[in-house]
């Protein structure tokens, strides 16, 4: 089997807490090939060649940097993405986990160059940009898997299929909530979280908004989102907190609330969970996540938590690395699973079409990826537009002190502000 190269644009937290280690244990199991990550400057990736914790997981693996160690961090390389984009050897994978502004041009920056992507939540910030993806991806057969990694979680994926065989009835009231540690405000957040560009939630809450969808395949069809300001310690100013509303076609509401307030001093890492209810005939059915608290909690003797808390609400499923059979330790979790899924879909059909004629192996490609997206289980562009339509509507409400932005479905679905609508 041909193994595939990755390219991750950016080195980030993202990349330090589940991609990298990810893409190391895919590494060494057989499925990837060479491994690049660029970021703006040099600074991410020092502490990435640095970390103690990756080093113990992945002896002896590594990564090409860009921009060299050497250069001086001060020094920016906005564009050096493009270069290690056209050095690539055709249809390999390109990882994109820069902040959300950036997502469309170095998506398409990919495409462009006949590479496969995974791109971190959300894909892009206008619906519009999506459909682009998805055309531009599907005609020259590539694959764009979006990690929206809490459909990996056992629980979602146990939730999908109670609704699919009607276990609870009609989804008609909800309430989700994720709420991400107060430390987020020191970090390079402070440069890119301004209430211009995105928002608590854009951000996360989106994630709650596919889970949904994804459980009970109900579009959303009304948005409305507040937002309180703050300043970051730059002195940036940011949303820090938002409550949204979200109308589904069924005239079911789910209630989101977002932040970036989770104390650092509590047992964390932050505060999720969601709660539906459903109407069934002459009784009502319920599904109840706790995502915060799954049974685990560890005390250290020292400030080793989260926000150097020494009392922790320890997650065994999202993303842990844990001993294995191998060397060192391997990363467990659905944020393994989730990247797993989108490169190991890239190495099948590489697999499948490698001795095809170019033709022949276009239309297995084209095959392969609708399967993929009628599917249902990696979210792709075809088959999670819808979160583009309600972060594009969250943006604009939002925006407007909370005003309710429709979405419009049909021949070219597009979102409207309700006010203009009457
Ligand atoms: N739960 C989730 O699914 C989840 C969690 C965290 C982050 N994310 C997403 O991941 C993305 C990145 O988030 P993060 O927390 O890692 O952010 P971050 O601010 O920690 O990192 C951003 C990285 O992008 C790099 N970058 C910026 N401009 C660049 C350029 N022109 N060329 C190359 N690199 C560039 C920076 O060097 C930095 O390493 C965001 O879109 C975010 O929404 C998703």
């Amino acid at each position: 089997m041909n193994t595939i190269d990755i390219v991750i644009i950016g080195g980030g937290m993202i990349t330090y807490d589940l991609l990298l280690p990810s893409v190391y244990h895919l590494q060494r199991t057989g499925y990837i090939g060479n491994i690049k990550v660029c970021a703006l400057d040099s600074a991410p990736l020092k502490a990435l060649k640095q970390s103690k914790e990756i080093a113990e997981a992945f002896p002896d693996q590594d990564f090409e940097a860009y921009p060299a160690l050497t250069e001086p961090e001060e020094r920016k390389f906005p564009d050096l993405y493009k270069k290690v984009i056209a050095e690539m050897k055709p249809r390999q994978m390109v990882i994109v986990a820069m902040p959300d502004q950036f997502h469309y041009p170095v998506v398409m920056e990919a495409l462009m160059n006949d590479q496969h992507v995974l791109c971190v939540k959300p894909l892009v910030l206008k619906y519009e940009q999506a459909v682009e993806i998805e055309k531009t991806a599907f005609n020259k057969g590539l694959f764009v898997g979006v990690e929206y990694h809490k459909r990996f979680d056992r629980r979602s994926l146990m939730a999908k299929r109670s609704c699919e065989l009607k276990q609870f009835g009609e989804f008609i009231m909800g309430e989700a909530k994720l709420i991400e540690p107060y430390y987020y405000r020191s970090s390079n957040f402070q440069n890119w979280f301004t209430c211009d560009k995105t928002d608590p939630f854009v951000y996360i809450g989106c994630h709650y908004v596919d889970l949904v969808y994804f459980i009970t395949g109900l579009k959303p069809v009304e948005v409305s989102v507040s937002g309180i300001k703050g300043k970051f310690p730059n002195g940036n100013e940011g949303y820090l907190w938002a409550n949204g509303r979200i109308r589904f076609e069924n005239n079911a509401l789910l209630s989101v609330i977002d932040g970036l307030g989770y104390p650092d001093d509590a047992a964390g890492s932050n505060d999720q969970s969601l709660q539906m209810f459903f109407e069934g005939y002459g009784k009502t059915g319920m599904i109840k996540h706790n995502d915060q608290f799954r049974g685990v909690e560890h005390s250290y003797l020292e400030g080793i938590g989260c926000g150097g808390s020494h009392f922790n609400y320890v997650s065994p499923d999202f993303y842990k690395l844990v001993p294995w059979e191998g060397e060192g330790y391997k990363p467990v979790g659905y944020g393994f699973d989730s990247v797993a899924a989108s490169i190991t879909m890239a190495y099948q059909i590489e697999n499948e079409v490698c001795k095809m004629s170019g033709s022949e192996s276009l239309i297995k490609r084209q095959e392969m990826i609708r399967n993929t997206d009628n599917k249902g289980i990696i979210a792709t562009p075809a088959n999670s537009y819808i979160n583009e339509l309600v972060v594009e509507a969250a943006r604009i409400s939002i925006l407007n002190d909370g005003e309710a932005v429709t979405i419009e479905y049909g021949s070219n679905p597009h979102v409207k502000m309700r006010s203009k609508t009457k």
